[in-house]
């Protein structure tokens, strides 16, 4: 595991992009795991600001993001698509058929969720994946008790995972009582892993995480088994 503590959320931002910049020079037909929330937001920014100077191009590039609310359709203004686009893809070069979100609607669940692992290993597994942690260790959607060798699946959401996200939500909206989430395996799968943290509040994570005492108590504690992972966190924000 490589530890990078950063002082301020830009050079937490700044670094992260490095590394999905390198990565898309080395391959620019690279696989990419991307994630919602806060706390990528200015890793975002920065390569929407370098495919607009012509320095990036994601024409070639594959994204499967980490998770996606049941019942939301794509254009709900809370889904992680409609996010993703907000954020990313409308301002790159992407190409639709290439992004992929689990389908939050789909007529059958279980039946999506494993058409979403096969979907991966399908396009030769993910090169990069960015991943954000919960307070509670939580990855993508993996709450505290996920067995470490899940695949994609239905979770229900815990009330202090709803409620922390319920400002996502216009005011009187019903939030989403179950999500599909990659996996904690499916997660493990993708060759190398950057983990985001910033601000005071993720520090008792940061902290457990680097005890490194294996358990899904704390789903995030797997990944101190991954060969490959980058995590660059800090601060008070
Ligand atoms: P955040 O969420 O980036 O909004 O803090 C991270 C997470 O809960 O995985």
């Amino acid at each position: 595991m490589k530890w990078i503590e950063v002082k301020t959320y830009e050079e937490m931002s700044r670094i992260a992009a490095e590394l999905f910049i390198k990565q898309l020079k080395a391959n620019p037909k690279s696989v990419l795991g991307l994630a919602t929330g806060g706390t990528p937001v200015g890793l975002y920014e920065l390569l929407v600001a370098e495919v607009k100077a012509n320095r990036l191009s994601f024409k070639d590039v594959t994204t499967f993001n980490l998770d996606e609310y049941v019942g939301l359709p794509q254009e709900n203004s809370a889904s992680y698509w409609m996010y993703m686009h907000d954020t990313l893809f409308n301002h790159i070069d992407i190409k639709e058929e290439n992004i992929h979100l689990p389908n939050g609607v789909a007529p059958n669940l279980h039946a999506e969720c494993s058409a979403y692992d096969k979907r991966i290993a399908a396009e030769g597994g993910i090169d990069l994946q960015l991943l954000g942690i919960g307070v509670n260790g939580h990855i993508g959607f993996n709450e505290p008790g996920t067995p470490f060798d899940s695949l994609t699946h239905v979770v229900e959401l815990t009330e202090s995972t709803r409620t922390e996200n319920a400002i996502y939500f216009e005011e009187g909206a019903e939030m989403p009582t179950h999500a599909i989430t990659m996996g904690i395996q499916s997660i493990m799968n993708a060759k190398e892993i950057v983990l985001l943290a910033f601000g005071e509040r993720k520090l008792e994570a940061m902290e457990k995480l680097k005890e490194g005492k294996l358990t899904e108590d704390f789903p995030a504690s797997q990944l101190t088994t991954h060969d490959n992972i980058t995590i660059i966190y800090g601060g008070t924000k």
